[in-house]
């Protein structure tokens, strides 16, 4: 097996390789831009890794993690026009630097391109990969639905939640693990345990996301803090808050989510206040913790070698407390 930064490597390596035609520019430089700044490339590290630990030829793996790599990079393009976000990966957001048509797009043309690189597998697999690869964008779009029609929702339950990030989020991370393991030839059995890792990892991937959203350090997030208060998303965290809120704490928790017009200065520490005071922050300590047992579970019924049990293992750990 080889190391997570190995994994990353490899992936960087093809990325930094995409051929970009040269004109219209106005299309391609936003791709070039959002694809070379970075970001954890957790999803083609998981391809490649699933594909190794499942016995396959890491070679034969790279050009569709790096189309999950696209795809993501994709939805963040529009992710960041719907949650009018300024800063990603430390750099302005494409529709801040350029404008919204062409995070659209640049989005548009990267979504196809997704496809080109994740169909370039062993034709024997090619139908189901794209029949996975195919269900999960579609997942994705309605999460990000769910996403925005709970904004407006103030009755959001934690289930309706959960399922919502299952969508957005965790999808494409399990669907990660599974294509890495269908390239590789895996048993159905692993395959599906290996999605399953990947769909809890998602849900506590996510949640952590959202508490960085809170408490992170905008310079190592690499994006804007309060972004989900000033939106009113329903994340685990304001819907806990809106359940445990009683009397004074409930109607100033009532009168932000109503205040359209609030300042941010304003609103997302008086915010954060309130979900420390109602220890909102423990509580989801304790979710990420659950979800990650739960992948910790999936895993172990996946039957692959100590070494590649050990390789997951370490990232599920290593995300559980980073900091972007
Ligand atoms: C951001 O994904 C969107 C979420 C699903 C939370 P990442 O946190 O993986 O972003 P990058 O790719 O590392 O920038
Ligand atoms: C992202 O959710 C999900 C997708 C992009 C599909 P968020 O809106 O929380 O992601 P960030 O925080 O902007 O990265
Ligand atoms: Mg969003
Ligand atoms: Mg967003
Ligand atoms: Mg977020």
């Amino acid at each position: 097996m080889l190391s997570l930064e190995e994994y990353r490597k490899l992936a960087n390596d093809e990325i930094a390789a995409i051929p970009y035609p040269a004109t219209p520019n106005g299309l391609y430089e936003p791709i070039a831009y959002t694809m070379d700044l970075g970001g954890k490339r957790l999803r083609p590290a998981l391809v490649l890794m699933a594909c190794e630990a499942m016995g396959g030829d890491v070679k034969k793996a790279v050009k569709p993690a790096v189309g999950l790599e696209l795809f993501h990079n994709f939805t963040l393009l529009h992710d960041d026009v719907m949650d009018n976000a300024d800063v990603r990966r430390g750099k302005p957001t494409v529709h801040r630097r350029w404008n919204d048509n062409t995070a659209i797009l640049s989005g548009d043309a990267m979504l196809t391109m997704s496809s080109q690189y994740v169909a370039q597998v062993d034709p024997a697999v090619l139908p189901e990969i794209m029949r996975l690869f195919n269900q999960t964008a579609m997942e994705i779009y309605e999460g990000q639905q769910y996403d925005m029609d709970f904004e407006v929702r103030n009755n959001v339950t934690l289930e309706e939640y959960i399922d919502m990030i299952r969508l957005k989020t965790s999808v494409l991370i399990g669907c990660a693990c599974k294509m890495g393991a269908l390239i590789a030839g895996a048993s159905e059995a692993n395959a599906q345990a290996l999605y399953e890792t990947g769909l809890y990892l998602g849900l506590a991937f996510q949640l952590q996301d959202d508490v960085l959203d809170v408490w992170g350090d905008e310079a190592t997030f690499g994006k804007a803090i309060g972004g989900d208060i000033m939106n009113n998303k329903k994340t685990f965290l304001l819907i806990g808050a809106m359940q445990k809120a009683q009397g004074d704490d409930a109607n100033e928790l009532r009168r932000w989510i109503n205040n359209e017009y609030a300042l941010r200065s304003e609103k997302v520490p008086a915010v954060t206040a309130l979900y420390e005071r109602l220890g909102m922050r423990e509580a989801a300590d304790e979710a990420i913790k659950r979800y990650d047992d739960m992948a910790f579970d999936a895993l172990s019924r996946v039957e692959m070698s100590d070494e590649a049990r050990e390789a997951f293992v370490q990232l599920i750990k290593g995300l559980v407390d980073r900091k972007k």
